[in-house]
């Protein structure tokens, strides 16, 4: 059984993807520091597995101990690496924590594993390396816009120092996963997504609203060059999204990758209007929601959504939830997640 380390495992798409790698027979160990999630995680996953992950409480960016895991874990053929911050507005008021935990600990890692004989990684990227791209759907040959916000940059900057070591150090190869809109919750309920305080995202902002947490939903602008108005996004089902995980995983442990440093869009292909994500809601949630067009908000692109040309063909990876089946399960996730508060 291989094993393989996933860095801010008990976070929303860490967690789907330990479930998923556990399912396709791989040995986990998670790495998280709780700052953005909780130990019951791990049961939820149990829940769903049958098998409890191992779970090393640890901060990246305390150096000692990262170096003190890795002495002690040498046995790990791959690693995904989650663990962030991801806040983009917080990311413009304190960009040196964003600089620190995004980064200081990607490097303190790679420190550890770059003389390794044979280390696969797989990057969590973003979707808001490519701005606002001039032609959609966007393909991985779109260029890297300046980052909007320094969590962007922190994207574009981690891919560059992965790339870079990737060069040199033999042994790794990497996959950087750029990741478009994910939505959704586990099918069982067992696991989903657990914003802390109020959602800056739009989904569970939808389900807050719908089950009373938040008076209404605030819908940033209906003036935009678009057929409603309203922006475009590619939303993909957090399971779907955690599955391509697996996949790259996969192709770089079974030495299938072209080169050292290999990037795909993990998207649906689709984009969806913010209306149209308000109407697949009250569609499958048999409800009307309460909402309201407001102005802009600052820094939105138009539209933006996925050519999966590069991860359908080349990975071999494909989503296949549908925006309503992802909504359903957000859905379901925030009325069972509400019950038992
Ligand atoms: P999340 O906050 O739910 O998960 C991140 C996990 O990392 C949390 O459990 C947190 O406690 C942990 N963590 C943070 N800093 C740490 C540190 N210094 N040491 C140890 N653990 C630490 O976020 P998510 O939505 O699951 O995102 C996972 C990754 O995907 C992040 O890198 C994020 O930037 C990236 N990403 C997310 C989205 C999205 O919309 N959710 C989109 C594109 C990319
Ligand atoms: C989606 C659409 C909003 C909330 C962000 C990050 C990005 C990535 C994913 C990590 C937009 C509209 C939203 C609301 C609304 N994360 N909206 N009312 O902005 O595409 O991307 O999360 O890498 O980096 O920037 O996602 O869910 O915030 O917004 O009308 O209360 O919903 O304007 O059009 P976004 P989002």
């Amino acid at each position: 059984m291989k094993k393989i380390l996933v860095t801010g495992g008990l976070g929303y798409i860490g967690s789907h993807t330990v479930v998923e790698l556990q399912l396709a027979g791989f040995e986990v160990i998670i790495i998280d520091n709780l700052s953005n999630s909780s130990k019951e995680v791990i049961h939820g996953i149990k829940n769903i597995t049958g098998v409890e992950p191992t779970f090393e409480e640890l901060d990246l960016r305390d150096k000692e101990a990262t170096i003190s895991f890795f002495k002690k874990h040498s046995a790990i053929s791959g690693i995904i690496h989650f663990a962030a911050s991801k806040a983009v507005g917080e990311s413009v008021t304190n960009p040196l924590l964003y600089y620190e935990n995004n980064l200081s600990t990607l490097i303190t890692i790679l420190q550890q594993i770059q003389h390794k004989e044979n280390i696969s990684f797989i990057f969590s990227s973003s979707c808001t390396v490519y701005g606002q791209a001039e032609t959609m759907p966007i393909s991985e040959k779109a260029p890297v816009q300046q980052a909007i916000s320094p969590y962007g940059n922190t994207k574009q900057i981690g891919e560059e120092i992965l790339q870079d070591t990737a060069k040199i150090a033999e042994g790794l190869q990497v996959i950087s996963l750029r990741y478009f809109n994910p939505i959704g919750a586990h099918s069982s309920t067992e696991i989903g997504e657990l914003p802390d305080g109020v959602p800056q995202n739009l989904v569970p902002f939808i389900t807050q609203t719908a089950i009373g947490l938040r008076q209404e939903l605030a819908v940033f602008g209906n003036d935009y060059p678009t057929e409603d108005g309203t922006c475009i996004r590619d939303y993909i089902h957090v399971v779907d999204l955690a599955k391509a995980h697996v996949t790259a995983l996969k192709r770089l442990l079974d030495e299938k990758h072209e080169t050292s440093f290999e990037v795909f869009n993990i998207g649906t292909g689709k984009g969806s209007s913010v209306l149209e994500v308000i109407e697949s809601f009250e569609r499958v949630s048999k409800q009307s929601l309460n909402y309201k067009i407001v102005g802009r908000r600052e820094g939105d692109v138009i539209s933006v959504y996925a050519d999966t040309t590069k991860a359908n063909t080349i990975l071999g990876w494909k989503a296949t939830s549908t925006l309503d089946e992802a909504m359903l399960s957000a859905w379901e996730w925030e009325q069972k997640v509400r019950k038992t508060k």
